[in-house]
């Protein structure tokens, strides 16, 4: 079974807009919940431009199924991992000031740095998953890092997709073909959406968690959020 996590960064985006709760994130998360989401993801970035700090302590006890943190590992956003104890802490390599995250971890050249703060949410017994592309060099290397998880970097599949899927997923199934002898566990994310979303599901041997936001925030423009998430589920099933 493959797990839908919601990334609810941007609601945080339109509360952020006025200043004010609305839309209330602690609500929406809970919806996304009752509607059927099996995980709640968010991104604080250090401007706190969508999720803020408070946020991830807001939604702590609120989050029943599976609270997934991602970010880039600087002092404050492991200090904040380790006190609010997610279930997964999924680490992106996203410098300050980037828009969105766009390219997985140099697992060869960044392998010491990435050991040593995974070893630390393991004793925590927070589940750690890290971003990285389809390259077999950072698939081989991952395992080094004594990470749970990858979480597989899909941009590349969401933007070759449409003119030659069977070429877009390639890449992806060597990868994930590769992790799963590792015995690595397999996440995927960014740009998954309503069209792409399926074929990537059924290609991909062991897909346990796929983590979805702005295509998803955008359907539910039209669908509403209960209608989207139960599509996005369908395209899992
Ligand atoms: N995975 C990671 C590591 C991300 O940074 C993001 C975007 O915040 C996502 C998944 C979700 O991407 P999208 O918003 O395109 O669905």
């Amino acid at each position: 079974m493959t797990k839908l996590s919601v990334n609810i960064n941007k609601i945080a985006t339109i509360r952020n807009a006025r200043g004010n709760n609305l839309p209330d994130l602690v609500q929406v998360a809970k919806d996304c919940e009752k509607f059927g989401a099996q995980g709640i993801t968010v991104h604080p970035r250090p401007d706190e431009r969508h999720i803020t700090y408070q946020d991830v302590y807001d939604l702590k006890p609120v989050v029943s199924t599976e609270f997934n943190i991602e970010g880039f590992p600087n002092i404050s956003f492991i200090n904040l991992v380790l006190e609010v104890k997610p279930h997964q802490v999924t680490l992106v390599p996203d410098p300050p000031g980037v828009l969105t995250s766009n390219a997985g971890w140099d697992t060869l050249k960044q392998k010491d740095f990435l050991k040593e703060v995974i070893s630390e949410f393991k004793s925590a017994g927070i589940r750690t998953s890290i971003f990285v592309d389809t390259k077999i060099v950072n698939i081989e290397n991952a395992i080094e890092t004594g990470t749970d998880r990858i979480e597989l970097y899909t941009g590349p599949y969401a933007d070759n997709f449409n003119s030659n899927k069977e070429d877009a997923i390639t890449s992806f199934v060597k990868a994930a073909n590769l992790a799963n002898e590792l015995n690595l566990g397999i996440n995927a994310g960014h740009d998954l959406n309503l069209d792409n979303l399926n074929y990537f599901k059924n290609n991909i041997n062991g897909l346990l968690e796929v983590s979805i936001g702005h295509a998803l925030i955008c359907d539910s423009l039209y669908h509403g959020l209960e209608n989207t998430i139960k599509k996005y589920l369908d395209c899992l099933k």
